[in-house]
């Protein structure tokens, strides 16, 4: 796709959209996010059923007549606001590649909810696979980290204030944040699977149910954080949706229409895989990512690269390979 220079230099400016993101509007970017999924989940309701009446009237019943389901959903999309928000803080306080190897943490919390809550059992090759995962991907990061490095001592033009200044931020703001997101993701991946599966509301309903409680909280995040700024110009409608547009040019709104299509992604590969593999399948794409820019672009990849490559195929495979037999069973009994 890119050499290992562009792919650096795409990492450095997206990350510095984020930044301006965090500091005018992160909460706000949230809620533009929110309700992007639904007015999309609204939409694939009514081509599922091929009328946009019947779709309507679906997610009228739904959310109506069964309340109790609707509850349901109000803990996941409470979680994923403040996990969404968090990441955002997150990105603005740790830098690109430290987030993305301390993100992986995700996969244990994962892990450890679907053993608690779905009482679902691993296999003991599982375990190390999770496990290898996290260090092939570490090995992989740490890599990257240095190679950063050495470029930086390379370019005499950079002064040393400056590699400060990038280094710090505020690091533990940082890892707090991403460490409390990825307990989050975790248990909010976990409840979203288990009322999805569990229960007979379809997919894009769950999708219209999470995202209209998000839109609300992340707008009560962001009047509670922006409120001054929101709100400078009075009361009026026109003038508050002007002031929750700054800073919107169109490369925030492609960021926002792909995060809010990620989600969708999201609760699709939740809904017809589980949320286990769903980490892995993101662990396993940097790696993708890495082996079309060795062919395509010229990317040479150091021996500690291919180490930590090597762990996270292994990985992949192992934990797909070796489940639980017992549990598999009993799956399969519940599900016949
Ligand atoms: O990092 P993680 O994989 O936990 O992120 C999940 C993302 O998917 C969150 O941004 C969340 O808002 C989104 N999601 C969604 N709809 C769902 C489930 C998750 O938009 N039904």
């Amino acid at each position: 796709m890119i050499s290992e220079d562009t792919l650096q230099k795409t990492i450095k400016y997206s990350s510095l959209v984020v930044l301006v993101l965090q500091s005018t509007c992160a909460t706000i970017t949230v809620f533009y996010g929110e309700t992007i999924k639904f007015v999309a989940s609204i939409i694939m309701c009514c081509v599922f059923h091929k009328s946009l009446a019947k779709g309507l009237s679906d997610i009228y019943t739904e959310c109506v007549h069964y309340r109790k389901e609707l509850v349901k959903v109000l803990i996941p999309a409470a979680i994923y606001t403040i996990q969404n928000i968090l990441v955002y803080v997150a990105l603005d306080n740790l830098p690109s590649a430290t987030f993305m190897v301390t993100y992986q943490f995700k996969i244990f919390t994962t892990a450890l909810f679907a053993v608690i809550v779905l009482k679902r059992r691993l296999s003991l090759i599982q375990w190390i696979a999770l496990f290898v995962l996290f260090c092939g991907i570490a090995i992989v990061q740490v890599d990257g980290k240095l190679s950063e490095a050495r470029k930086k001592a390379d370019n005499s033009s950079l002064n040393s204030t400056e590699i400060n200044k990038t280094e710090e931020g505020n690091s533990i703001v940082g890892f707090v944040s991403v460490l409390i997101a990825c307990v989050l993701s975790g248990f909010a991946g976990i409840y979203f699977e288990k009322i999805l599966k569990k229960s007979t509301v379809s997919l894009w309903v769950r999708n219209v149910q999470m995202a209209g409680p998000s839109i609300v909280f992340s707008l009560l995040c962001a009047f509670g954080k922006d409120y001054s700024e929101i709100f400078k110009d009075g009361y009026n409608p026109v003038s508050v949706s002007s002031n929750m547009m700054k800073g919107f040019d169109w490369k925030v709104w492609v960021m926002v229409v792909i995060n809010a299509f990620g989600g969708i992604v999201v609760a699709i590969v939740i809904k017809f895989a589980d949320n286990i593999l769903k980490a892995f399948a993101t662990s396993f794409s940097i790696i993708i990512n890495c082996v079309i820019a060795y062919f395509w672009f010229g990317f040479d990849p150091s021996y500690l690269f291919l180490l930590g490559g090597i762990l996270v195929i292994a990985a992949v495979f192992g934990y797909s390979l070796f489940p639980n037999k017992t549990a598999k069973k009993s799956v399969d009994t519940e599900e016949g």
